[in-house]
This record gives structure tokens, C-alpha cells and sequence, in this order.
């Protein structure tokens, strides 16, 4: 990156650094069951609410508990269930007529990161009507109290329930739009671990690997805080005591409880402090190609912290540490590097693949483009790269 964008990203980081202790940033009220969803609604006269799902969840009957409840309770909800992996711009307007249309006054989004960011973008939409979905792309566009919102994650990995972020895909053009801003952290997370039992295998895998990338790449930013570092330093720890049981034993409780609290914490860091490069391309391949951001992750968070090199070794070596990878007596390098070694292992045991097959490398112009317009300036990387570097480590894990 030549040196005058160097100079104009870190201002840019620095400046959100200053501000990051007088920034309005919130934590969600946590909830442990979906049933008390209904109490909630009830104490701030909420009658009807918009649910925001998709069909394989709903199929699946794991909101059917909330469902229920919500009749029990004589309130009325209204369903859009069409939601995709990767949400478009149509599935956000689509949910914004059916909560309009019925005059609802809350909104609750149940499902993986798609339901909960395209219920978050509904939020954001009727609290600026006037504004497109591509006007809000970027930071502080919406500025404005959005309903009553309730997060319910069925994954343990993306960290929405606690975010001020919402990512939309624009299906013609097939960009994503990062939508971040402080309205749009929930006002309530329901980490209820029963409705992560029957996850698929590679869901509860690539999930995991997500909320490892979420709390490493917040961790060896430049933005941290001493919140932050202990929010990613949990995240990690529960990550390396729990991911492998969750996936090998979908039933464990402790697994299961401990992995959504990861994910929260994970989500808690990187909402202050920020992901990096390895989100940044993996939004570009799933505007792309759909694939999922939690394999996306998991396959290039390894060849991240393999090229940042000894810049992040201290940081690495610190959550070696955290996570007793190895003798504390180490020198920082070999630390550092048994916590590279520990992801790529992860990789291997949760049969992550160390490729991904859809890249094609006539679209890599274009992956860089959106994953570069998307971290610089806005991610404080430990290490600053621009288009070609991005563009080489695409070829890296590229088959
Ligand atoms: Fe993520």
C-alpha cells in the first residue's frame, strides 16, 4: 500500500480509537429462553410483532416454542420466512411491508446471522424510511431509535445478537453492504442453547471457527480495549475447551451453552474493535458465490495470521497463553506459533477444507476491490495491504 493511504487509514483508525470510550455502544439485556420473550413484549404493551426466519428453520419448528408462547400471551405475530443465506435487499423490503402492513410495533429476528442482520436492516429501514439500504452502507447512517428488536440466535458463532452491524447483499450487483451503527445492537440476545442442539455438523463447525475469527481478529487489531482483550481472550478460551465437544456431541449442554457465550463475547469484542482482512474477503466471496461466512473464515483466518508475521506474534503468543497451548517459559515466537499451528489443527479436526473451490480467478479483481473498499480504511489491521496483496493472499487458498 503505497504510503499516503498507509497515512490516511491509521488517522482514520486512530480517530475511532480516541472515540471509542465516548462512543454509545450498549450491551443487550440477555435472556436464557425464548419463552420470555412474551413477558418482555407484554411489559412495553408490544400486540404485534414481525418475526423475521427462514423456511429451513421454521421447517425445522425451533421458533415453534416462541410461537406457542406468543398465542399463550394473546400476541399477535406476523412471519417472513423468506429470507436467504447472505439476505438481499428484496428480503429486508419484503419484511418491511409485512410489519407496515400489519402495524406491528416490535421485531424479532430468529434464525443464524441471515434472519437476525436482514431483521436488523427492517429495523434500520423503518426507522429512516427515507433512506436506501445502499445509503446506509458504512458507519453512523441511521442515527435514529429503530423498534423494539429482539435477537435469537440458532447458531452459536455470528455474534448479531450483540453487533452494531447489519451485512445486506445487493443481488444485482452482488455487493454487501456493511451496515454498522449503534441502533442496531439488539435490545434483547436470547441465548437459549436448546435451539442449537440439532445444528448440522458443519454448521456447528464453521459457526465455531467464526466466533474464533471474530475474537483473533478484534484481539491482534490495533483498536483493542481492555474490555475488548478480555471479551476475545474468553471467547477463545471457551472456543478451545468446547467447539470440538459441541461438534462431536451436538447434545452436550455445557458445549452448547458455552459456545453461544462465546459467541456473545466474540461479538462484544469485534463490535468495538473491529474484524480485519479475513471478514473482509470472506463478505466479498459470499456476495459472490454464497459461501457460507463461517467456512469462508475458517479457511482464510489461517493464512492471515501466517502473513502478518511477527507484527502480531506477542498478541498470538498471549493467547497461546490464555488457552495453555504450550510452556509459559516459551520465547514469544514459538508461542506465537503454536497458536498458528493450534487454528490450522482446528481446521483439520473439524474437516474444514484449507481451499476454497468456487473462486475463479477471473473475479478476483473484484473480490479485492469490495474486500479492500470494505477494510481500508475502516479495519485497524495489524498489517495494512492493498489490492495486489489482497489479490495474492486470494490465490493462497484459491484451488
Ligand atoms: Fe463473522
Amino acid at each position: 500500500m503505497n504510503i499516503f493511504k498507509q497515512i490516511y487509514c491509521r488517522t482514520f483508525q486512530t480517530c475511532f480509537k480516541i472515540a471509542l470510550p465516548i462512543l454509545p455502544y450498549r450491551e443487550p439485556d440477555i435472556l436464557d429462553d425464548v419463552e420470555k420473550i412474551a413477558d418482555i413484549l407484554t411489559k412495553n404493551n408490544v400486540n404485534t410483532v414481525l418475526m423475521v426466519i427462514d423456511k429451513n428453520i421454521r421447517r425445522l419448528e425451533l421458533s415453534k416454542r416462541l410461537e406457542d408462547s406468543l398465542k399463550d400471551n394473546q400476541i399477535q405475530f406476523h412471519i417472513y420466512e423468506d429470507t436467504v443465506q447472505n439476505p438481499t435487499i428484496t428480503n429486508v423490503l419484503e419484511a418491511k411491508k409485512i410489519y407496515l402492513d400489519n402495524h406491528c410495533s416490535a421485531i424479532i429476528g430468529f434464525g443464524g446471522g441471515s434472519a437476525m442482520d436482514c431483521a436488523k436492516c427492517v429495523g434500520a429501514s423503518i426507522a429512516r424510511p427515507n433512506l436506501s439500504i445502499p445509503k446506509m452502507n458504512g458507519i453512523l447512517k441511521i442515527m435514529k431509535k429503530t423498534p423494539l428488536f429482539f435477537a435469537v440466535p440458532t447458531t452459536a458463532g455470528t455474534g448479531s445478537e450483540v453487533t452494531i452491524t447489519s451485512v445486506i447483499t445487493d443481488e444485482v450487483t452482488k455487493q454487501k453492504y456493511t451496515i454498522n451503527d449503534f441502533p442496531l445492537i439488539p435490545d434483547y440476545a436470547v441465548l437459549d442453547y436448546t435451539l442449537t442442539f440439532d445444528l448440522p455438523d458443519f454448521i456447528t463447525s464453521t459457526t465455531g471457527m467464526d466466533v474464533l475469527t471474530h475474537a483473533v481478529e478484534s484481539y491482534i487489531g490495533n483498536t483493542t480495549t481492555k474490555h475488548t482483550r478480555e471479551m476475545a481472550e474468553d471467547a477463545v478460551v471457551l472456543v478451545k475447551n468446547h467447539l470440538l465437544t459441541a461438534y462431536l456431541e451436538p447434545h452436550n449442554i455445557e458445549a452448547r451453552k458455552s459456545m453461544q457465550i462465546a459467541a456473545y463475547k466474540a461479538g462484544v469484542a469485534f463490535s468495538r474493535s473491529y474484524v480485519g482482512y479475513v471478514h473482509a474477503i470472506s463478505h466479498a466471496l459470499s456476495g459472490r458465490y454464497h459461501t457460507l461466512h463461517g467456512l469462508a473464515n475458517a479457511c482464510i483466518l489461517p493464512y492471515f495470521l501466517d502473513e502478518y508475521g511477527a507484527v502480531i506474534d506477542e498478541k498470538l503468543a498471549k493467547l497461546a497463553d490464555v488457552i495453555s497451548l504450550c510452556d509459559t517459559s516459551l520465547d514469544i515466537h514459538t508461542k506465537a506459533n503454536a497458536f498458528r499451528s493450534w487454528v490450522w489443527d482446528m481446521n483439520k479436526q473439524l474437516h474444514i477444507p484449507d481451499t476454497l473451490e468456487e473462486i475463479q480467478v477471473e473475479d478476483i479483481p473484484k473480490l479485492v476491490y469490495y474486500a479492500d473498499k470494505e477494510a481500508n480504511p475502516l479495519y485497524p489491521v495489524p498489517v495494512l495491504m492493498d489490492k495486489d496483496k489482497l489479490a495474492t493472499m486470494i490465490h493462497k487458498f484459491m484451488k
